[in-house]
């Protein structure tokens, strides 16, 4: 009887579903997979081929063919169906059956979940998966959080699915809680920072340097094999290679200037302000996709407000972009472990800042030749809040910030917006100076508040009766 059943489940069978446990299955596990979708059960069956897999759409024949303790991966849209999927989900459960959520959930409502999951006696993870929908199927990072003891029970199969680099596998446990999906979640917000950062290293290259579609697919596939070697701006080289099927040139042409986005990056922002912790890059990457998605205001005013601004590229300037790219990527990544370490200690996560640079390396959007640098930095000083303290990354950034200013000087000249560029100098500029401008900032709280200051010459809090 027992043999019968099924090692793993998995609710909704979508792409990424459906990917992820085909993933699981072509590790020798048998699998079975829930969709109300007739046509996706059916579908995963087709695509198993050999392999052990089952496709249904009654959550109670899922429930009664798995193997007990059930393991049960959900895989749909974060929000409310996650809730409606539990629910249906509780009263066919037993004791010590483990609920995975593997979607990009927000992290409060993973906490909420692990209570009133873990009152009814049934375990519950907050797991955030990267890798899109190949990730899936050939190996993701994967990101678990909530308690080891109920990680433990599907580790020897997240560790078979995920991404390898070497022989190490793309997962660790990250912490408590919601330590799984608060990961993720900053590993979005430095998704959005990555992207908004090529974005206008293509601009630039485009609008100033005058590089024309194939030279940029040359341009960034060499900075492929050096060290801004990353998924990302591999991928960048593919997309500009594209040819247009409708037409003559290259698909990029066409594409709509508005960016969508599904909420993670401004949740990091949210979250990181909470904190207390800039993260400007990653604010800047929110603030350009909204001001990416106001075409229609944007096409209003720009007859209206167009500047003449044609600047000539400076020399060796795909060479400088390249530099400013890459520190601004370090930065991007300084801003967003910054706001771990820091979220880590306040929600009682114990992060592992060299963990998660490590399961980053392989499988995830933001996988990179950097993050084994980074990964060392965190590995010689686990208490490290900021990359810019660590001696591996200093001199380096040092190095490449007077090119930087020169290319954020060249888009200010051009009249192109450096936002995340620009942020992520000011970011450097700010963070090394001892001192700041902001002794006015409190000098004028407590001029039109009384909301006091302190003083660089001795201790205590201080009130002025200012003009008197
Ligand atoms: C990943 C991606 C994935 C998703 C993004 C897209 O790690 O695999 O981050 O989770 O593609 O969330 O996000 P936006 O729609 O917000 O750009």
């Amino acid at each position: 009887m027992q043999q019968s059943l099924y090692e793993f489940g998995m609710v909704g069978l979508g792409v990424m579903g459906r990917n992820f446990l085909l993933n699981v299955a072509d590790r020798g596990y048998s699998v079975i997979g829930m969709d109300r979708d007739a046509d996706k059960a059916q579908a995963l069956e087709q695509e198993a081929g050999t392999s052990r897999a089952k496709g249904t759409t009654s959550p109670e024949e899922f429930v009664s063919l798995l193997q007990k303790p059930r393991a049960i991966m959900l895989l749909v849209p974060a929000g409310p169906i996650v809730d409606a999927v539990i629910k249906d989900l509780l009263p066919l459960l037993e004791a010590d059956d483990l609920i995975i959520d593997g979607g990009n959930s927000h992290f409060a409502d993973t906490d909420r979940r692990l209570r009133e999951v873990g009152e009814k006696g049934i375990r519950f993870l907050g797991v955030g998966v990267s890798g899109g929908a190949e990730g899936a199927r050939r190996g993701p990072s994967i990101m678990p959080g909530g308690s080891r003891s109920a990680y433990e029970v599907v580790a020897p199969i997240l560790e078979k699915v995920a991404a390898k680099v070497g022989d190490d596998p793309c997962v660790d446990f990250m912490g408590r809680g919601s330590a799984g999906h608060y990961v993720k979640m900053v590993h979005n917000g430095n998704e959005y920072g990555l992207m908004q950062l090529i974005a206008e290293a293509y601009d630039l290259l485009r609008r100033v340097g005058g590089l024309s579609n194939p030279q940029l697919a040359d341009c960034f596939a060499q900075w492929n094999q050096g060290p801004l070697q990353s998924f990302l701006v591999e991928i960048t080289a593919e997309i500009f290679r594209q040819k247009d099927e409708f037409g003559e040139g290259q698909l990029i042409d066409q594409i709509l200037d508005k960016a969508k986005q599904k909420g993670t990056g401004k949740w990091t922002s949210q979250n990181a302000m909470d904190h207390g912790i800039p993260v400007p890059t990653i604010d800047a990457a929110v603030t350009m996709r909204e001001l990416s998605a106001l075409k229609a205001q944007r096409q209003a005013v720009a007859p209206n407000l167009s500047v003449n601004s044609s600047v000539a590229a400076p020399e060796h300037f795909t060479e400088r972009v390249h530099d400013a790219l890459l520190f601004a990527t370090i930065i991007s990544y300084a801003q967003g472990l910054h706001l771990l370490q820091e979220a880590s200690e306040e929600h009682q996560y114990e992060l592992q800042l060299e963990a998660i640079a490590r399961i980053w390396r392989g499988g995830c959007i933001i996988r990179a030749a950097l993050l084994e640098d980074i990964r060392k930095a965190y590995d010689a000083q686990a208490d490290l809040k900021n990359l810019l303290a660590s001696p591996v990354f200093a001199p380096s950034q040092l190095q490449m910030q007077a090119a930087t200013r020169q290319v954020v000087k060249t888009a200010i000249d051009a009249g192109l917006p450096c936002l995340a560029l620009s942020s992520a100098l000011s970011y450097f500029d700010a963070f090394r100076q001892e001192r700041l401008p902001l002794n006015l900032t409190q000098a004028q709280r407590d001029h039109f508040g009384s909301h006091t200051y302190e003083r660089v010459d001795r201790g205590g809090i201080f009130h002025t009766n200012w003009g008197h």
